[in-house]
């Protein structure tokens, strides 16, 4: 004959709202009616030992959740794992739990101090006893769960949390015989959605809606067929009835007003061990390193928000804080994901931030070689912008021709390992391109702690950019323009159209003329209309004087086009003085080179526009190659384009009016971007006026 089933549970003599720890406490301290609640309680005692055995733990005064009994402990067999509460409101339960299960003859296992873990209000068994389910994200830590799996022998599945309604596994997912499982997909994040999706069958999948959710239907004791609940609508009744479950409803809305209903208010203490299960589970951890400005800099923050937010768990083994302003700090962090995919998808992105790998860790980078050229390997590395280096031959190995969006392709030469950023359609057969996260690093410089906020000084901050921080940033670009001028440095500028309607074709003609420009990277559009302008007296059929659109100036410029095309290329239509202005115009003069990338946007297009994208990308980047500033005026695509392709450590300067594209290019988590949130126009006319002001330090130094 087979064990009967027995439960736990706790008078409420002592139970009340005391605090809040829940969504579901807040408004109700000392809300509940302590009749009620005993009448409630009652019943689903009397409903329950219909189906079961109870047994009972004395109530503690000053104990009001331990009627809870949920969360005393998690059972297995003779094996129970004792709760380590979250909140310091209940931890004073522990020892009345632990001596009960000593007293009944069980073997209590209790996890270190400091890692917490609720009981059964987190942790599940699959009704057939094949695994079990555990939950995190509000009361029990990831890092519990190898615990479980090794003290019960047992395969852990862990699930992630998501609304603080569902704090607890228990209040939003609910085994049910058969191999059912009640549940409300929304709690979950969508990592731990696909988990239950790929072990449990859809037909075996009773998903509810929000309305059942917030009346705790999936808070129920399940007994063979038999599931207790506090409410259920007809429609959730009928679907259980279909699949064979019989629901009894039994109020428990005073318990409610402390977060807990029917299966909170349980502890299943009889739950059979299967012995062909053993202990299974795919939590991983790692260790790495973070060292900087950490606390300063918010980079501790971003590091272990990332963690969390991507489904992961972290413990700062060692935090060593530098004392005086400008020193560093440095920071272990151990790192737990509840897979090896969710580890991979943090460990790129702590990656970015500058993680270290512990030393010595690794001495090779995983590759696979590339079997089909211009496809990696699934699982391959994704660069970034910063400089990164990579272990070959336990050796750190820099990575040439750093940008973002690549494959890190590793060769073999005479002179030792070469690795080298690719793009997936450069990877040809013979490169062997890094796969997964393990022996990577990117090298972030240490920002000294006053630099970061002046130059984070980017205007979005405030929302809109006043009239003097306009100026001050231009006064502090045009310094570093002189500066790199007259040590023959190199700026491109790419540019949008918007350039020349917003009347800014002078200012940039000028800053090409002066010298100050050494590549120009746009599309068709811009040098359309700035020929327009400079043949017509137009842009997009506005006149630029009087700001009016002028009758037939649509038709502007096709006229342009057409009259470039009969010339042959922008440049023979200067040497044949067609226009004798502009932005193009001074390019031509002054030799500097241009590239203009096409779209299937454009008109014409002009002879000189690149309508082969995989050149025109080659030639941008051909441009790119050591420059020193990059201007980005007001041209999303072009700027993200460049972006892309450069480096770290170049700095960026992004105008345009709009917010979102000044936030998307200056973000790029480095200190040398800054972003402009104003009128092209009015920036160039106000940058030109600037270097007038400035005194050469070179002709300086000359006299
Ligand atoms: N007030 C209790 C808490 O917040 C309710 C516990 C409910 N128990 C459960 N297994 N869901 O801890």
């Amino acid at each position: 004959m087979t064990e009967p089933i027995r439960f736990l549970m706790c008078p409420p003599d002592h139970y009340d709202v005391d605090y809040v720890i829940n969504p579901w406490m807040e408004g109700n301290i000392h809300k509940s009616s302590r009749d009620r609640a005993v009448e409630q309680w009652r019943k689903l005692h009397h409903v329950l030992k219909d189906h079961a055995l109870v047994d009972l733990v004395n109530p503690e005064k000053g104990w009001p959740d331990m009627v809870f009994t949920a969360n005393a402990g998690l059972v297995l067999g003779k094996n129970v794992v004792l709760s380590r509460f979250h909140h310091k409101e209940r931890q004073g339960e522990e020892p009345h739990f632990k001596k009960w299960f000593e007293d009944q003859g069980y073997t209590v296992y209790e996890l270190p101090k400091d890692l917490p873990f609720e009981g059964a209000g987190d942790a599940l068994l699959d009704r057939e006893g094949r695994w079990l389910w555990a939950g995190y994200g509000f009361r029990s830590e990831l890092d519990s769960h190898p615990y479980l799996a090794k003290w019960l022998d047992i395969e852990v599945l862990s699930l992630r949390l998501i609304d603080e309604r569902f704090y607890h596994l228990d209040t939003c997912f609910c085994p049910l015989a058969g191999g059912y499982l009640l549940y409300y997909p929304s709690a979950f994040d969508s990592y731990s959605n696909r988990l239950i999706e790929m072990r449990v069958a859809p037909e075996k999948r009773i998903a509810i809606e929000e309305a059942d959710a917030v009346n705790f239907a999936c808070n129920a004791v399940n007994v063979d067929d038999v599931v207790v609940m506090n409410k259920v609508s007809d429609s959730l009744k009928q679907r259980l009835k279909e699949c064979g479950f019989q629901v009894v409803e039994t109020p428990l809305t005073e318990f409610l007003k402390a977060g807990g209903a029917a299966k909170c208010l349980t502890l299943r203490v009889t739950e059979p061990v299967r012995v062909e299960v053993h202990s299974l589970v795919s939590v991983e951890s790692r260790t790495i390193r973070f060292e900087g400005h950490l606390l300063d800099s918010g980079l501790i923050n971003r590091a272990l928000d990332l963690i969390v937010d991507n489904g992961g768990s972290f413990q700062v083994l060692n935090f060593h804080l530098g004392e005086q302003r400008q020193s560093t700090s440095s920071a272990d962090v151990k790192v737990s994901a509840p897979d090896h995919e969710i580890m991979e998808e943090i460990m790129s992105q702590l990656i970015d931030l500058g993680a270290l790998p512990p030393p010595q860790e690794i001495c090779d980078v995983n590759t696979e070689p590339v079997t089909i050229p211009g496809v990696a390997p699934d699982d391959f590395y994704v660069t970034t912008i910063y400089p990164t280096e990579v272990r070959v031959h336990c050796e750190w190995v820099k990575v040439q021709n750093q940008r973002m969006d690549g494959a890190i392709a590793v060769n073999f030469t005479q002179d030792g390992p070469i690795a080298k950023c690719k793009l997936l359609r450069d990877l040809e057969i013979g490169d062997h391109v890094i796969v997964g996260v393990e022996g990577i690093r990117t090298i972030r410089k240490t920002e000294s702690r006053e630099q970061r906020n002046t130059q984070e000084f980017s205007f979005m901050g405030a929302g809109v950019s006043s009239e003097r921080r306009v100026e001050l940033v231009v006064e502090q670009i045009a310094w570093e323009l002189r500066q790199i001028r007259d040590q023959g440095g190199k700026v491109v500028v790419t540019a949008g159209p918007v350039v020349i309607h917003t009347g800014g074709a002078e200012h940039l003609s000028r800053l090409i003329r002066e010298g100050y420009v050494q590549a120009l990277l746009g599309g068709n559009a811009i040098a359309v209309h700035d020929i327009e302008q400079a043949m017509m007296g137009t842009s997009l059929g506005v006149d630029m004087k009087r700001g009016v659109a002028v009758r037939g100036g649509h038709r502007h410029h096709l006229k342009v086009i057409n009259t470039i095309r009969r010339y042959g290329n922008i440049a023979k239509a200067v040497e044949h003085g067609v226009f004798k202005t502009g932005v193009m115009y001074e390019c031509v003069r002054s030799n500097v080179p241009f590239c203009l990338a096409g779209s299937i946007r454009d008109d014409g297009p002009l002879p000189d526009t690149e309508m082969d994208l995989i050149k025109a990308q080659q030639e941008y980047a051909r441009l790119l190659q050591g420059a020193d500033m990059i201007l980005m005026l007001s041209s999303m695509l072009h700027s993200i384009g460049v972006g892309n392709m450069t480096p770290a450590g170049v700095k960026m300067v992004c105008v345009d009016i709009n917010p979102a594209v000044v936030t998307k290019l200056s973000d790029r988590g480095s200190i040398e971007s800054i972003g402009v949130v104003t009128d092209v126009g009015l920036f160039l006319s106000l940058l030109t006026k600037q270097l007038d002001k400035l005194t050469s330090p070179y002709h300086i130094a000359k006299t």
